[in-house]
């Protein structure tokens, strides 16, 4: 499995971003990168900008939402369709940060449904929280999650973020991870990338990235500069 470098730009930026691609492909070439996939998932508006500068480059594009239906009367809403039609390729659903504000797991479930219906792969994000952790309900929070987000198949790439490891510059221990996607990897079986989240940075890239059952990284902090996230990039090949 090709790993995943995986950023998520979250609310951050502006249109002058747009060139970061390019900046990118100065710092890590795609003649250096045939061996991982590099993902940027900024702001939807920047999605059709960012993927006219792409012609050149093989960074894929993806989007941090969809809407579950296919259109609509859903004002302020985007549906996969316009998403994919604008470049993107995968879509993050489920986000911590999503979760927190009352997305439900069967409303995850039913935009990776509607993602992977048009082919565009949704990243599905699930996670516990410090509490569940130290109560020891890690792995039976995340199966849970998994239990009712997940679509049917396999099309689809799973993010672990541990919600207090995200944007805390606590990551979780080596150990923690390998346990955990270990858990993940018997439920999703051995097609479905499994991605690592939650301060993932150059400093902690390659220990996090050779972990066993981890195919790749969702970056948040550490993705906005292009020099950090070709250096955590580099750490996976
Ligand atoms: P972080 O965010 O790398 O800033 O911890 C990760 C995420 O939220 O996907």
């Amino acid at each position: 499995m090709r790993p995943l470098i995986a950023a998520n730009w979250k609310m951050h930026g502006d249109m002058s971003w747009v060139e970061k691609l390019r900046d990118f492909d100065r710092i890590l070439p795609p003649s250096k990168r045939t061996e991982i996939e590099v993902l940027i998932c900024p702001p939807a508006v920047f999605i059709a900008p960012m993927f006219k500068t792409a012609g050149g480059t093989s960074i894929k594009l993806g989007a941090q939402n969809c809407h579950a239906e296919e259109t609509g009367a859903h004002t302020g809403e985007i549906s996969a369709h316009m998403l994919k039609d604008a470049g993107a390729r995968y879509v993050i659903v489920g986000h911590s940060e999503r979760r927190a504000g009352g997305e439900t797991s069967a409303g995850v479930k039913a935009k990776a449904k509607a993602a992977t219906a048009i082919k565009l792969k949704p990243i599905i994000c699930v996670g516990e929280s410090l509490a569940q952790r130290e109560a020891g309900k890690a792995n039976a929070t995340v199966k849970r999650q998994l239990s009712r987000s997940l679509p049917e198949g396999d099309k689809y790439v799973v993010a672990y973020e541990p919600i207090w490891a995200i944007g805390t510059g606590k990551t979780a221990t080596p150990d923690d991870i390998e346990s955990m996607h270990a858990h993940i990897r018997e439920i999703v079986g051995d097609k479905v990338r499994i991605l690592y989240g939650g301060s993932v940075k150059p400093a902690n890239a390659s220990d996090i990235l050779h972990t066993p059952n981890v195919n790749g990284a969702l970056i948040g902090g550490a993705s906005l500069e292009m020099d950090s996230l070709a250096a955590i990039a580099k750490a996976a090949m």
